[in-house]
């Protein structure tokens, strides 16, 4: 049996769906436990191209059951739609996919004043994706969240709901929003239940059977260990913890289970939204800041693009205990003749470590780098470590020595048999 959870090292979007669609193969069981649809993640296979958001990237393995556990949070409609389009594409997903009715909902007015805080913030806004996720995790954590179990529930749905359209209308008007119909919701809300009700079972005999069984489980964190709450750039983070230990609570897996930690980091830095990027490129007129920028899955956002930061992947390895990594997209350094890679920073002239700084001090802190020469050649077509380039195999060789877990994953494309196993 093994427990993998496979997580994101930096800020998210690392090529955490590539990953598990590569990894997933031998899964009895793939589930999410963090997030919600905040998270987008890109799956490349045979059988199409997918941008999911909730379901589980194992769902187009036949035999892995998907499991979506009650630490995420749910909008009913993305799920609907989701669910859709994987029936469009042939796959399967009735008695495969579980959703725990312990999972919070997203409701419309978490949508709206998620808006409104972001507004009210200005230029010190966070850059959410808008999906509400800050706001329902909030009222998890303050007692005023609903979920599936409520929905079930006719009666104690209208009680619950009440209390929060009269609540949540009083903040939303008072900050220049237009009111919610709490009637409107509700009947929504009891038509997305009908629709979701064969998918929403308690997923927690699975995982104590499973792991009796002594099945194998693979563990898909959403977003990435900076944007944690406590250990990532707060504010310019997720609403809750997206480091491994989220698993245990999010699933109800216990920390000793977990056998494996993958952490997939990808071969320089990308971040969507608001706060620090220390290895951010700046300058417009250097190529590589067009060439290192992404276009965001969820929001179509550009996401800001850097160097490989071995500070920063050091920390976020360390604090979730990552036994191995997956690394991604090195194939997108090909057209460099110099690529850098920074080894921690300067700040007010000391040598500092990440966990040294606060957000604000991190945006000030001035990379140390180490320049490497580029290998200028096409990998995409590489599958075992030997076909690539020598100074690309010295690259990833300078990235596990810096960092201090092996590479035991590289990518050099989006398509699942893009990837060389080592
Ligand atoms: P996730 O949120 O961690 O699953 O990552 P996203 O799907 O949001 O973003 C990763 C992007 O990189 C997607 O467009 C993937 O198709 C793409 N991708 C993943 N691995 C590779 C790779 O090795 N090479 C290239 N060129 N693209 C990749
Ligand atoms: P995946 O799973 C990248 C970022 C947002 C914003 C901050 C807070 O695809 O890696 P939120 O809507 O969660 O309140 O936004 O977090 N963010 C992500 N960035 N990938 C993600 O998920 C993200 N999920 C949230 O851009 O900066
Ligand atoms: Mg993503």
């Amino acid at each position: 049996m093994t427990v993998t959870i496979v997580m994101g090292a930096q800020w998210g979007d690392e090529g955490k769906g590539k990953a598990i669609d590569y990894l997933a193969r031998d899964a009895d069981f793939v589930a999410r436990f963090n997030g919600g649809n905040n998270a987008g993640h890109t799956v490349i296979n045979p059988l199409g191209e997918f941008k999911i958001h909730l379901v589980p990237s194992g769902i187009f393995y036949p035999r892995a059951r998907c499991l979506i556990g009650g630490g995420v949070v749910i909008d009913p409609r993305v799920l609907i739609e989701e669910i859709e389009i994987l029936r469009a594409a042939k796959i399967r997903v009735a008695k495969r996919l579980f959703v725990s009715p312990r999972a919070h909902l997203i409701l419309p007015y978490h949508k709206i004043l998620d808006g409104l805080y972001e507004q009210a913030k200005g230029a010190g806004a966070t850059g959410t994706t808008r999906r509400g996720i800050g706001p329902a995790f909030a009222d998890k954590a303050s007692y005023n969240g609903i979920r599936w179990h409520d929905v079930a529930d006719e009666k104690i749905f209208a009680e619950k709901l009440g209390v929060q359209v009269a609540l949540k209308n009083k903040i939303i008007t008072a900050l220049g929003g237009a009111p919610v119909s709490g009637d409107e919701i509700f009947a929504d809300y009891r038509k997305y239940y009908a629709t979701l009700k064969p998918f929403i079972v308690e997923v927690y005999p699975f995982i104590a059977k499973g792991l009796r069984a002594k099945k194998n489980f693979l563990l898909e964190q959403a977003q990435g260990a900076l944007l944690d709450p406590d250990w990532g750039t707060y504010p310019f983070v997720t609403g809750a913890t997206t480091l491994t230990s989220a698993a245990t609570a999010g699933l109800g897996i216990p920390p000793r289970a977990v056998n494996r930690v993958v952490a997939v980091a990808k071969a320089y830095t990308t971040r969507v939204g608001g706060g620090p990027l220390p290895t951010e490129i700046l300058d417009a007129s250097d190529p590589a800041q067009h060439a290192l920028q992404e276009v965001a899955v969820t929001t179509g956002r550009i996401r800001r693009g850097g160097w490989f930061d071995a500070e920063i992947v050091r920390f976020s390895t360390q604090v979730n205990g990552a036994t191995e990594i997956f690394l991604t997209k090195l194939d997108i350094l090909s057209q460099f003749d110099e690529i850098k890679i920074a080894t921690g920073y300067r700040w007010n002239g000391k040598r500092v470590g990440y966990a040294d700084l606060s957000a604000e001090q991190l945006a000030h802190a001035e990379p140390v780098y180490r320049a490497v020469r580029g290998w200028r050649a096409d990998i995409t077509g590489a599958r075992q470590f030997a076909d690539l380039p020598a100074r690309a195999q010295q690259y990833v060789e300078t990235i596990e020595k810096l960092v201090g877990v092996p590479v035991k994953w590289v990518s050099v494309g989006p398509e699942r048999e893009a990837t060389i196993k080592r």
